[in-house]
C-alpha cells in the first residue's frame, strides 16, 4: 500500500527494472513480461521510460504480451489497444518491434489467434512477470465477473459495466464501444512466474475488498491471485478503503 497514484508508478516501475536486470536477458534467454492497457500503468510506464532514457534498464532483450485487444476496430483506431501501447509505451523505449506480441482483433479466425498465442507465450518458457490492472467489478484483463478461474486465451464478450466504463474513450458513446475482444486468460496470467496488479482510486475499493478479502470466486476474476505463491498487489490508500 502506497500513498497515492505517483509512489505506486515510481515502486512498480522500479520493481519491473530491478527484476529485468537481475535476469540478465539476452537474445537467447531474453526476460517474458506480460502487460496491460488502461489509466492504471499508465505512471508506470512514463516511469519506465524514464529509466530506460537514463540507461537504468533495456528493453533490447525483453519480449512482450499483451493482455488483451478488442475485436472489429482497426489495429491503428486510436482507441486500440495496439495504438495505447506504442503511444504510451513501445514507441518511447529501446524495444524491438519483433518482441512484441499483441492479439489481432482482426484476424481471420479468431480461435487459431488465441490458440496460437497461448503457444508462443509457451514457445517463449512463459511469463517471467505480468502485469496487470482491474476493473471496477473486479475484473483482471477481459475476464469479466463469471468467466472461468481455469480459463485461457479466447475471445470474449465485454459485460455492460465493462462496456459503460471503456465508453469513456468512445465519446461516451456506448454504441461505438466494441461489443467483445481477445484476452488471455485468468489461468494465462496466473502460469507467470510472478503477478503484479496495479490497483488506484476510491472506485476500485468496493472490488479490492472482494477480491483479496472474500474467498476465491469466479464473479471476481482477479480473487484467484489468493492461490498466486508471488502475486502482489499494489495499490494506494484509497483503494484500500473498504479493507
Ligand atoms: C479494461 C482492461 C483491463 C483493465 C481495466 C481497468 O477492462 N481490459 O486490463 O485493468 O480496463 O482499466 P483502468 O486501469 O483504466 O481502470
Amino acid at each position: 500500500i502506497h500513498n497515492n497514484y505517483d509512489e505506486i508508478s515510481q515502486w512498480t516501475a522500479n520493481h519491473i527494472a530491478t527484476r529485468i536486470n537481475e535476469f540478465q536477458p539476452t537474445p537467447e534467454k531474453p526476460f517474458v513480461l506480460g502487460l496491460p492497457t488502461g489509466s492504471s500503468p499508465l505512471g508506470t510506464y512514463k516511469a519506465l521510460i524514464d529509466l530506460n532514457k537514463s540507461g537504468r534498464v533495456s528493453f533490447e532483450n525483453v519480449v512482450t504480451f499483451n493482455m488483451d485487444e478488442y475485436v472489429g476496430i482497426a489495429e491503428d483506431h486510436p482507441e486500440s489497444y495496439h495504438s495505447f501501447m506504442f503511444n504510451n509505451f513501445f514507441n518511447h523505449i529501446d524495444i524491438k518491434k519483433e518482441n512484441i506480441h499483441i492479439l489481432n482483433g482482426n484476424a481471420s479466425d479468431l480461435d487459431k489467434e488465441c490458440a496460437e498465442y497461448e503457444e508462443k507465450i509457451n514457445n517463449y518458457g512463459g511469463i517471467e512477470l505480468f502485469l496487470g490492472g482491474m476493473g471496477a467489478d473486479g475484473h483482471l484483463a477481459f475476464n469479466v465477473p463469471g468467466s472461468s478461474l481455469q480459463s485461457r486465451t479466447r475471445l470474449v464478450n465485454l459485460n455492460y459495466d465493462t462496456i459503460v466504463a471503456n465508453s469513456r474513450f468512445f465519446n461516451n458513446d456506448l454504441t461505438l464501444v466494441p461489443k467483445q475482444s481477445l484476452t488471455v486468460g485468468v489461468q494465462t496470467v496466473l502460469d507467470a512466474k510472478e503477478v503484479l496488479i496495479i490497483v488506484n482510486g476510491y472506485k476500485k475499493a468496493r472490488a479490492l475488498q472482494n477480491v483479496v478479502e472474500n474467498g476465491i470466486n469466479h464473479m471476481w476474476t482477479l480473487s484467484a491471485l489468493q492461490a498466486h505463491p508471488n502475486g502482489i498487489i499494489v495499490c494506494d490508500e484509497e483503494a484500500t478503503m473498504e479493507l
